[in-house]
This record gives structure tokens, sequence and C-alpha cells, in this order.
């Protein structure tokens, strides 16, 4: 078989500029690009006539094979990547999930075995879980020799992964000091426990319970707090799921004062509104809790015009699929639901959908929202990210004008539930290469386990070279 790949006749969109060109990949790399290389002739040639050209999507933020709240995620490494990939994404970013007490060396071992079925190249966060002595040391082997280079920490969550202040303190000077990006899960874990509390008092254990318990004011205070943290330890900081104005708000502040300060929001975020937690129907409802929540449409707004103005500079999922029969396990009590919604398949066509085909963003946005911008907040800038001679040649192609209707019944994540269902989207990721290695062929999907590979990220900082496109 040809080592050599070329797709002719489309057009080629990065996040600065789109052409006509077409483009050969040697070896799992972008060998050639313009409007007259030469393509060999044992070359296999992919037609992209009337398609958009681009860098495959980065999601960096998934929980795949994740142990929670008493049962695991639905997706392993293999069917969460082969949803990935049929949905124009190459490379993810999982979280680690460290047990209680657990070494962080010895849970990111565990991620590792379990993320070689992985069909794409896929990175790793560390999600700091407890904080101590063993954590501290740990995180300097993570981030110098394992490629770890960014440590998720989360202010909600009480009696579970909420730290308080001092710890996050100490640990966000580990992360300066070493190098490395914090990430903060920003709700108020003080105000949901004791909101869960009343709302439990009420006799409220429905699933409306879950977004009463969530105001927007718990993720605006956790937001501002989080800030204020990084700046005092002088560590830069990113936002994950952003949901509410008043957190992007507090974004935007910190930027203007040229603090390093990055927010990423959910295509989720940026369409459904919090009407579906009072359906009458268990399953609706529970499908979607997550934290933070869908919130009152007047916040998508807002989350548009952050998007616009750069604010919020990275689209992800925050993949995190279960079940309907999963779900269940919080029938009685909303607390206990396990949180967490999927999409890493249909964030791409979903945000050309929202964001392109509607006139918001042109394609170039499109592509700095989905791939390129968070290749340069995670170091994954020039490889991945990026249509050029020499980076890898992770590449999605979309057809503007082949629609489909998102169903759960067709989808590959593990699940029987779909926050689209029914979303009729116009355009349609055709083709997905990943190091060159055509895993996704017009509906076939040829994605063996174990293609995927381990990327190392390099820490950040003068001592390493600040990255010139974010400050790092
Ligand atoms: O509800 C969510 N988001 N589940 C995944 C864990 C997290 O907080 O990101
Ligand atoms: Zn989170
Ligand atoms: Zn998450």
């Amino acid at each position: 078989m040809s080592r050599d790949t070329a797709i002719r006749g489309g057009i080629l969109v990065t996040d600065k500029e789109r052409r006509r060109a077409d483009i050969l990949c040697h070896d799992g790399r972008i060998a050639a690009i313009g409007a007259d290389i030469d393509i060999p002739a044992a070359a296999t040639v992919i037609d992209a006539g009337g398609c958009f050209v681009m860098p495959g999507g980065i999601d960096p933020h998934t929980h795949l094979e994740l142990p929670m709240a008493g049962t695991r995620v639905a997706d392993d490494f293999l069917s969460g990547t082969r949803a990935a990939v049929a949905g124009g994404t190459t490379t993810i970013l999982d979280f680690v999930g460290p047990a209680r007490g657990e070494p962080p060396l010895d849970a990111l071992a565990a991620w590792r075995e379990k993320a070689a079925r992985s069909v794409i190249d896929y990175g790793f966060h560390m999600t700091v879980s407890w904080w101590g002595d063993l954590f501290e040391r740990q995180m300097t082997t993570l981030v110098r020799d394992e490629g770890v280079t960014s440590f998720k920490f989360f202010l909600a969550y009480k009696g579970g992964l909420m730290l308080p202040d001092a710890d996050i303190l100490a640990a966000f000077e580990r992360c300066r000091d070493l190098g490395a990006l914090a990430q903060m899960h920003a709700e108020n874990g003080e105000i949901i426990a004791f909101l869960q509390e009343k709302l439990r008092t009420k006799g409220i254990l429905e699933p409306r319970g879950h977004v009463l318990s969530r105001p927007p004011y718990a993720e605006e205070e956790a937001s501002v707090r989080a800030i204020a943290l990084a700046e005092a330890a002088g560590v830069p900081l990113y936002i994950v799921h952003v949901s509410t104005a008043g957190a992007a708000d507090a974004i935007a502040r910190a930027q203007s004062r040229k603090a390093r300060v990055f927010g990423e929001t959910l295509p989720g975020f940026l369409s459904i509104d919090d009407r579906v937690y009072g359906s009458p129907d268990f399953d609706m409802a529970a499908g979607h809790v997550m934290s933070p929540p869908f919130r009152p449409a007047e916040h998508q707004r807002a989350l548009w015009r952050a998007i616009e103005d750069g604010v919020l500079s990275v689209t992800a999922t925050d993949h995190c699929c279960f079940t309907r029969e999963q779900k269940r396990l919080g029938r009685e009590d909303f607390t206990l639901i396990p949180n967490g919604c999927g999409g890493v398949g249909d964030r791409m066509e979903i945000l050309w959908e929202l964001g392109v085909a509607s006139g918001r963003l042109t394609p170039e946005q499109f592509v700095a929202l989905t791939s390129a911008n968070a290749a340069r907040i995670f170091n994954l800038w020039p490889a991945k990210g990026c249509l050029a001679v020499g980076a890898d040649a992770d590449i999605a192609i979309l057809d503007p004008a082949r629609g489909r209707t998102i169903r759960a019944a067709d989808q590959i994540q593990n699940t029987d539930f779909s926050i689209w269902e029914g979303r009729r989207v116009s355009a349609s990721i055709v083709h997905t290469l990943s190091r060159g290695r055509h895993l996704w062929a017009d509906g076939e999907l040829r994605a063996d386990p174990g293609h995927g590979r381990y990327v190392a990220r390099r820490p950040y900082g003068p001592a390493y070279g600040v990255n010139p496109h974010t400050g790092l």
C-alpha cells in the first residue's frame, strides 16, 4: 500500500486563511501543499471537491473510562475515539483521575494502559483530586518526564474533588514553578452543597434540583476566585466549560488587565437551555445533567459575544457519557445522577451549524475554535491544529452541503442518548485522516484500535520558551 495520500480539489482552511489547494501526505506528515503539487501515481487520492479541508479537531476536554458516581462513563478509549474520528476530531486531551490518595503517577500508568486502544492521538491532563506532599513531588515527574503539563482543579464537588483555596494556591504555585498550566472547574461547591440540602428538605429530588442547586452566580463567584488565586500564584489559568455570562465577563476583565487567563466553552452551552430540566421524562432531564448545567438562553448570547471578542477561544465537549440506565442511579435523588453528557463526535458539525452556517463565524474562526487555539494553548502546535508542511497529517474534510440528522440510534459514542437528538446539521465530516491514515471515509469507519499515539506535551514558561501566540 502506498504511503502517500493526496487530497485534491478542496478549499484548505486554517485559522488564518482560506484558499484552493491540494495536500500530499507522506509517512504521517503533510509533505506538500499547493495548487499544482506533484502527486505520485501510486498515491491514494481523496476527492475533496466542494469541501473544506481543515486541521483535524482537537477536543481538549474528554472523560473516557472514568470511574464516577458509583459507575464508569460509558465510553472507553476505543468507542470514544471512534466517535471522535467520525466527527473530524483527531486529538483528544483526556483527564487522568487519581482516586483520593492514589499517587498520580499510578493513575497515569492506568490511563496509559486504557488509552492504548485509542484510534487517534491523545494527551493527558492530570486532575488534582487530592493534595499532599506525594502529589506535589510527583508533579515534577509528570511535567518533566511524562509530558503531562496541565492540571485541573475543582472548586465544586464538596466532600469529593473540591480543594480548599489554600491547597489550590500551593498547587498553583507548583504549576508555575514547573511551567504547567492550571485549569479550573469553576463552581462554588459550598453554595451548591448548601442549596442541595435545602432542595432535599423541600422534597425537590427530581432532576430540576440539579439546575436549581447550581445557579449562575455560583459559577461567576468561582470564576472570579479562580482568577484571583491564579493571579496571586502567578500561574496561567484555563477555565473549562464556561457556561455563564458572569464567568465570561470575569475572564474578559482578567484578559483586559493582561492576566494570562483562557476560556473554554461547549457547543451545548451555545444552543441548549435549562428548559430541558423541566421535562416530565426523567431520562430526558437526567440525560442533560452535567456540571455546570445548561443555562437560561440569555447566557448563550453572552457566550457568543465572548467568542466573537476572543474571550472564549476554545470549544470542547467535556465528553462524559452515560446511558439512560446509568443516569437512573439518581431516580430518587438528583444528586446521585452521574454528571456528564456526550458529543465528542458531534462537536465539529454542531459548531459549524451554529457558527458558520448561521453566518456568525468564518471558517477560519471555526478552525481557531476547534483546533488551532487549543493546539497553541496546550502546546500541541505546530504538529497539530495546523495545515503546513511538516505538520502531522491530521485532517478533517467537511462537506457543507451534506446534511444529516443526529440520532442516538446512529451514533458511535456508546450511549442510547444524545443531547442533540433530532437536530439537523447542514454539513458533515466526510473524511478524517489521522497522521495520514484515512480512518473515516465517506461513512466508513476504518479505525483500528491502537493507531493513536500518546502526545507528550512540553512545559510552558521562560525556561522552555514562551509561546509567542499565547504568552505562556
Ligand atoms: O458534568 C460534568 N462536567 N462531568 C465531567 C466532570 C467535569 O466536571 O468536567
Ligand atoms: Zn469540570
Ligand atoms: Zn470535564
